[in-house]
Order: C-alpha cells, then structure tokens, then sequence
C-alpha cells in the first residue's frame, strides 16, 4: 500500500515572495544578476520579460505559459515577478490548483469564476460613488472561520466627510477586507463605487498632513459637495466584479459575500452588456494573466473545460507552473509531460527554470534574510546554504525564522550555527518526512 501525501493548500503566497519587485531587466530585456530581488535564473528571466512586453501589447490573449522546472526553483518568483512588471491595470490572478477542489462549488464553476476574475474591463463613465476623507473607520474583528490565529473583519463602520457633509455607513466585511489589503486609514481620501466596492485611494488630506506629517504619499484636497454623487472616472473592473454585482442585482456594497456558484444566464448576460459597451466605446477589454501554480492537481475535466475557454473571444492569459515530469494526467492513465494534456501543452509557451548553484543559493537566502529583518553570521549563513544545496532552497528558505526564534532565546541578535542546527533537527524537508512515512507505512494507517 502507498501512502499518499496531499498537497495542503499552500499559505506561503506572497509571503515567501514579498522580496520580489519584478524581473530585474534592462532597457534591451537583459537580466542584470541580482535586481529586483532575484538572484540568477537569467534564461527564464529575460524570457518572462519578453513575455511581459507580449502582455502588454495585447498580443498574447487566449494563450498560454508553462513555467517548468525542479521544486524550489523559483517558477513561483518568476509568475510573481510578472505580475509585478504587469502593473496594477493589468488583472494578475494567482491560485493553486488545489483551489479549485472546494466544497461550496463544482471545480469547473471555480474555475471559470477565477478565469473570469483575470479579465479586465476598463471602464469610462460616470458612477454612482461615496467620496470623501476617511474621518472614521472601526473595524469589527473576529477569528477567520478557517483559520482561528488569524483576525479578520466581519463588518466595520465607516465615517467619510467632505468640506460640506460627514456621513456614517455600515459596511460588509468583504469591503473592510479591501480597506486592510490596500492599507486604508483614517486621513486617507477616497472613492467607492458603489455597484462594484471597488475602492481607490486618492491620497492623503491636507488635514491629515498637517497632523502627522507623513512623508511619501500624495497630498490631495478634502472633495466639497456631498459623499454620496456621481463622477466620472476610469477604471478596470474584472468579469468577476460584474458578475457577482449582477447575481445580486445591483449593488453588493452593504452586503455580506459569500462565495457561490453564478448562474450561467447572469455570465451571458454581462457578456453582452460588456460587448455593447465595448461597441459604444464606453469600454474596452483588458486580458488579464491567470496564474495556476501546483497545475499538476489540474484533473482532465479542468484541462479540458480550461482549454475550451481559452478558445473564448474573451480569455485571459494563462501561465502554469508545474515541477512534474512525465506525469499521469489526473482523472486518467494517461502519462503526459507535466500531467498536463497535450492539446493544451501544443498551445503554450515554455519557460524551464534550473537548480542553483551554491553562490546562488547564498545570495538569495540573503535577501530572504533582509526582507525579514533577520541577521545572519557568515557560519549561519553557510551552514543554510549547505542545507538549500543538500536539501532545497525552499527547504533553507524555511527554517529561517524558526532559527531566528531560537537566536532571540539565547537573547542574541544574530542568528548562529546553533540556531540553524537546532531548526533543522525540528523541522524536516518534504524528501525526509516521505521517507520517513514510507518506513513506518505498515504502521500508519492506510489513507
Ligand atoms: N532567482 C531567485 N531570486 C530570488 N529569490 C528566489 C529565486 N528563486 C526562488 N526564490 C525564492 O526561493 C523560494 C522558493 O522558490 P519558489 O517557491 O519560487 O520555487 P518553485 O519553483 O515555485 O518551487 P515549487 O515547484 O516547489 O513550487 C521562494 O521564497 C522564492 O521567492
Ligand atoms: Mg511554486
């Protein structure tokens, strides 16, 4: 009997990757070795960069990308770094396959929910907005439902004031949400639209400034006139957005969201308001990238509805990551390369990354280290990077903060040999802790 080890969706996200600013090119689409925090991987590197320029030009819609290569070799760094490149106008959607497998909706609705969610529809009108400075803003925390360490906001009370008008509004927690993700805070100055939540921050009052001082941001006039009008304004909405804001007839803003299956009459009917849209020149679309990393937990009927969407006149960019080789195609016995189909394997792009050498491995633990604020004596620095080429990078890139914890026990400041060693007997690698299921399989009970 084999034990298998599923894939426990993975919260690493941006977290491992925040060091990452984008691909670090030059003017000719060159790598420079170290920039923007990537280390190395150059081939990959500037081929992302071409493909960056092929988004951006519109010329890469309803195709795709496969970024293959060993665990730990920074395809996930790439996609990140894409995104960064892209630019906020550009939806970049990343998800893991195994997002896909949830109870609430069918894999194929979850799916095209995210495809939709990476297509862009620049907008030009006037809209219904709430606009003002933010001069309260309480938020009503509690315990994340599917992660109780973690605090989020299940409503909040907002308080926004013009020169002429202050109002009050209760809003929903998936609009509280947004104000955390983008940082919003009392003193800011912003938008809401009101149909699709979309918030934008146009910087901070003059008010605010003067009270605290705060260097860097955009200094903007407190609006006059009522929180509650009409503007007009430009902007990128997804599919997504719009489909939901029809699901509930009209406006989601005062709402609770959960998520749930559209009906697809509501999909064809944005379709073709968008369509109209885009004929009158009020809009435009805006293909957007769909990031699908751990793509080998796509099974056939994903691939296959996956594939006939890109065919779609409105599709995004697709881009997966895979670390499989010949692989069984899920849901089949067919071996594929990558575990993926190879009508859609004929239709991509592919970008291979390579293992890094030593140097590299020590450069990029360093820069892991400093986005941390974590410091590391050259023995501790080289004892990791030993442990990123015996093991994994991900691996060495791991036991950084554990190893940090166990220095701030000694009551030191920098981390020491010993601190590394004593995080690596705790923690083991994924290559270990298989093996280690595979020795006690009879034992353990079968999955
Ligand atoms: N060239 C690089 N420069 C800087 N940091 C990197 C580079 N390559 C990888 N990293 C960092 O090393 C860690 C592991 O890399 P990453 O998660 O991107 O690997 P991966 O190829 O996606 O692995 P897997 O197949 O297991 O998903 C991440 O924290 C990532 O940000
Ligand atoms: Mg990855």
């Amino acid at each position: 009997m084999s034990v298998e080890i599923r894939e426990v969706a993975k919260f690493e996200r941006i977290g491992a990757h925040s060091h990452i600013r984008g691909l670090g090119l030059d003017e000719n689409l060159k790598a420079k070795p170290v920039a923007d925090g990537l280390v190395g991987q150059v081939r990959a590197r500037e081929a992302a960069g071409v493909v960056v320029r092929l988004i951006k030009a519109g010329k890469m819609a309803g195709r795709g990308i496969l970024i293959a290569g060993p665990t730990g070799t920074g395809k996930t760094a790439i996609a990140v770094a894409i995104s960064k490149e892209l630019g906020k106008d550009i939806p970049f959607v990343h998800v893991s396959a195994s997002e896909f497998y949830s109870t609430e909706m069918k894999k194929t609705e979850a799916l095209i929910q995210t495809i939709r969610k990476a297509i862009g529809v620049r907008i030009r009108e006037k809209r219904d907005v709430l606009e003002g400075e933010v001069v309260g803003l309480d938020l009503n925390m509690v315990p994340n439902p599917y992660n109780p360490t973690q605090k989020i906001p299940e409503s909040a009370t907002l308080t926004l004031a013009t020169k002429d008008e202050r109002k009050t509004f209760s809003i929903s927690g998936r609009l509280a949400m947004t104000f955390l993700y983008q940082g919003i805070e009392v003193g800011d100055v912003i938008i809401i639209d009101k149909e699709t939540g979309r918030v934008t921050k146009l910087g901070k009052s003059e008010k605010a400034e003067k009270k605290y001082d705060i260097g860097g941001e955009d200094i903007v006039e407190v609006p006059a006139g009522k929180v509650e009008k009409e503007r007009e304004f430009t902007y990128v909405v997804t599919l997504h957005d719009l489909d939901e804001a029809n699901a509930r007839g009209g406006s989601f803003l005062f709402m609770l969201s959960t998520s749930r299956e559209i009906d697809n009459e509501i999909r064809n009917a944005v379709d073709e308001k968008v369509k109209r849209w885009v004929e009158e020149g009020r809009a435009e679309l805006v293909p957007g990238v769909l990031f699908i990393d751990e793509t080998h937990l796509m099974d056939i009927e994903l691939f296959t509805f996956m594939n006939r969407a890109m065919e779609s006149e409105m599709a995004p960019i697709i881009i997966l990551a895979s670390n499989r080789g010949f692989a069984k195609i899920r849901g089949t016995d067919i071996v594929a390369p990558h575990g993926i189909p190879l009508d859609l394997l004929d239709r991509l792009l592919i970008i291979t990354t390579e293992p890094y050498g030593e140097e590299e491995i020590k450069l990029i633990l360093e820069i892991r280290a400093g986005e941390s604020g974590i410091v590391l004596d050259d023995d501790a620095l080289k004892k990791l990077t030993d442990l990123g080429v015996k093991n994994s990078l991900r691996y060495a890139v791991q036991l950084l903060a554990p190893a940090y914890e166990f220095a701030k026990l000694r009551n030191g400041k920098t981390v020491k040999t010993e601190d590394v060693e004593r995080a690596a007997r705790l923690f083991a690698d994924v290559s270990q802790s298989s093996n280690y299921l595979r020795k006690w399989e009879e034992k353990m009970l079968p999955m």
